[in-house]
């Protein structure tokens, strides 16, 4: 049987390393479909290199675009790929514009589509990745969600068959890679922060980074945590990097994107972190460091319930004070599975068959 997944953004190659490894020691055949929506070094080959993500087979060179050119884009090479290597079905991970040109391009085709990290919603379709993730799931014929109200989530849209529980892959890859991980901390250790007195933080997201009040709200704050005392190390993400202004205090620390093991090194090490990424919210409550999201709305509702994660505004005042309040949560880590996740998966994607519901 074979598999085509097509992957293009950073945190989907996170989510492909634990299934493409459990795919290579199955008897499934993976064809791995690069979309070229990330292509710095830093944003890409880096995480195919350290997590050991068998190298694509196609790689579509699209790059960065206004969703619609790049989505189209996506699509149209994305198409001839599959017309040329006959699919038994695609895979598809999270919310990227990749994960919803692979799906279109599967539905179209009429090719069993596969989606990893189903059912999530934030119920804010301002956000590009909500609608992402309402089309990909509902032209799914199999669909992985990583927790209970993710099922529960689509089963309130009316989508309930080929619908699995599986947990969260991302949780797969950070115990293999945490086992894995020496007791250095290699970013922490060139800027001079020391364990438990910096905060980590990572800001991408088109609702704060592209109004300009809203990122200068952010940096604010990050400047007077560094003058409370706090270090603060923040990888810049290549879309962030060219909006931001030097920070103002010595104690913040921009430095270029953080591979997967140095984020999980750094957020291992850090006293509370202040995002707004999807996955570092959960990797953050793995790793039980408090979580500060700035965000209005999250789709990994669970890290809050457990008091894990708090919401924000892009507002300096409460960024600030959150952060200084962060304390561990009172609930269980354990709502996104066992970390068994990606053999789960390539034993469902294993029992397709071609034909579709
Ligand atoms: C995308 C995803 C987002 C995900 C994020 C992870 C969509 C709509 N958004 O956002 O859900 O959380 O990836 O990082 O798919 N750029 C570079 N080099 C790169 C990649 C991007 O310089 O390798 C710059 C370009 O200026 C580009 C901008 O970053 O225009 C945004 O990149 P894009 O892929 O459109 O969205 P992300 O913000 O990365």
């Amino acid at each position: 049987m074979r598999v085509l997944t097509v992957i293009g953004a950073r945190p989907q190659f996170v989510k492909a390393a634990a299934v493409s490894r459990a795919m290579a020691a199955s008897h499934l055949d993976e064809l791995i479909v690069h979309t070229g929506q990330h292509y710095d070094e830093s944003m890409s080959a880096a995480f195919f290199d350290e997590l050991a993500i068998p190298p694509p087979s196609h790689h579509l060179a699209v790059g960065s675009g206004g969703h619609g050119e790049q989505t189209g884009l996506m699509m149209q090479r994305l198409e001839q790929v599959v017309l040329a290597e006959c699919p038994d079905c695609i895979l598809v991970y999270g919310d990227t514009n990749s994960t919803l040109a692979g799906a279109l391009v599967a539905a179209k085709l009429h090719i069993p589509l596969a989606h990893v990290e189903a059912g999530l919603r934030s119920f804010d379709r301002t956000m590009p990745e909500e609608i992402n993730r309402v089309v990909t799931d509902h032209v799914s014929d199999h669909l992985y969600c990583p927790s209970a109200v993710a099922e529960a989530n689509l089963r309130a849209e009316g989508v309930t068959r080929g619908v699995h529980v599986v947990g969260d892959v991302m949780f797969d890859v950070l115990l293999r890679e945490s086992s894995l991980l020496g007791n250095g901390n290699p970013v922490a250790q060139a800027t001079s922060c020391a364990d438990g007195a910096y905060v980590l933080v990572t800001i991408h997201r088109p609702g704060n980074t592209d109004e300009r009040d809203r990122l200068e709200q952010i940096q604010d704050a990050l400047d007077r945590l560094a003058s409370e005392g706090l270090q603060v190390i923040w990888p810049v993400h290549p879309r962030t990097s060219r909006l931001v202004r030097p920070p103002r205090s010595s104690g913040v620390h921009m430095v270029a994107p953080a591979s997967y093991r140095e984020t999980l090194a750094l957020l291992r090490g850090a006293r509370a972190v202040v995002t707004d990424s999807g996955g570092l919210q959960k990797e953050a409550y793995w790793m039980a460091t408090p979580c500060v999201t700035v965000r209005p709305s999250t789709e990994w509702t669970e890290t809050i319930d457990s008091g894990w994660n708090v919401l924000v505004g892009a507002n300096a005042d409460q960024i600030v004070s959150t952060t200084l309040a962060a304390r561990p949560g009172i609930g269980g880590r354990q709502a996104y599975g066992d970390g068994a996740s990606a053999a789960r998966i390539v034993e469902l994607v294993g029992a397709l068959t071609t034909e579709r519901a």
